[in-house]
């Protein structure tokens, strides 16, 4: 393997599962010191416990201070970030909007809307006097689509890629990139944790017609493939991409 991230200080947050974990394995992989944040405290040691030299720290992303906390972690083990994948993220309740009620609304955007600004804003402080960093931020196929029963969550994804152009505007003097991935169908415990809401009698039979759905393998994703993509973005071979938000859902949306 490579190491196109040898010295690099990389903060990965929802690193304990799914796409977060997928990307700080392979960050360490390539040479990258890394940070996990998730508030899942004991899932987050043992994915620590599985990367060689990984930090965790257990942070609630829509929390100022928890965020406030992690960077700081960061900066006093590694001394700078270089490298940030902005990623946590809950699917909240699927239902019509006249069924939901506020708090079901506010329980997603505060970790899928304001715990991406709230990273943005402490990570791009501190990329701003290094002048120089790459952000990955965590969007969705449903942060470019809407779609019926799942209102609060699509939301709070179109805010993500709005936020994403934003930082990418803000940055780009300071020699900071800042992108965003939407992934389509992806089999993580989220994705299961959806096919469950869908269909609480039979997940497996919402699972198998999904995949069917998808035009490139009739498959879900992997978490591995997300990763790819990430790495990619955070890498120098992307040297002239920010302010985009890239689709890998397997021609879903084509
Ligand atoms: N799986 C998919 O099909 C899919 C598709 C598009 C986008 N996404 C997005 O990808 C991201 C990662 O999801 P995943 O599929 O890997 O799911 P996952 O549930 O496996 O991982 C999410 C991780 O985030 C952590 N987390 C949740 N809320 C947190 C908080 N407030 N503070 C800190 N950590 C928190 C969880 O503990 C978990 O470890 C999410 O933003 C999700 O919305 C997933």
């Amino acid at each position: 393997m490579s190491e196109r991230f040898a010295g690099k200080v990389a903060v990965v947050t929802g690193a304990a599962s799914g796409f977060g974990l997928a990307a700080a394995t392979r960050l360490a992989a390539e040479g990258a010191s890394v940070v996990l944040v998730d508030r899942a405290a004991d899932a987050l040691q043992e994915a620590a416990a599985s990367i060689h030299g990984a930090l965790p720290v257990v942070a609630d992303v829509s929390l100022e201070a928890d965020v406030e906390s992690y960077v700081a972690a960061a900066l006093s083990a590694h001394g700078r970030i270089d490298l940030f994948f902005n990623n946590a993220g809950i699917e909240g309740r699927m239902a019509p909007m006249t069924e939901l009620s506020a708090d079901d609304f506010d329980r997603v955007w505060a970790v899928n809307a304001r715990g991406v600004f709230l990273g943005l804003r402490a990570v791009l402080r501190m990329m701003k006097q290094q002048k120089s960093g790459a952000i990955v931020n965590t969007a969705s196929m449903a942060g470019i689509r809407g779609s019926a029963t799942f209102s609060p969550y699509v939301a709070s994804k179109h805010a993500v890629v709005g936020l994403t152009r934003c930082a990418a505007l803000e940055g780009a003097p300071f020699g900071i990139r800042v992108n965003a991935v939407a992934p389509g169908h992806i089999d993580t415990r989220m994705a299961r944790a959806l096919t469950a809401q869908i269909n609480p009698e039979d997940p497996d039979g919402v699972y198998q017609r999904i995949a069917a759905s998808v035009p490139l393998g009739g498959r879900y994703g992997t978490a591995a493939e997300v990763a790819g993509l990430v790495l990619w973005l955070l890498s120098d071979d992307a040297a002239y991409i920010s302010g985009a938000t890239q689709l890998i859902d397997g021609a879903l949306n084509a």
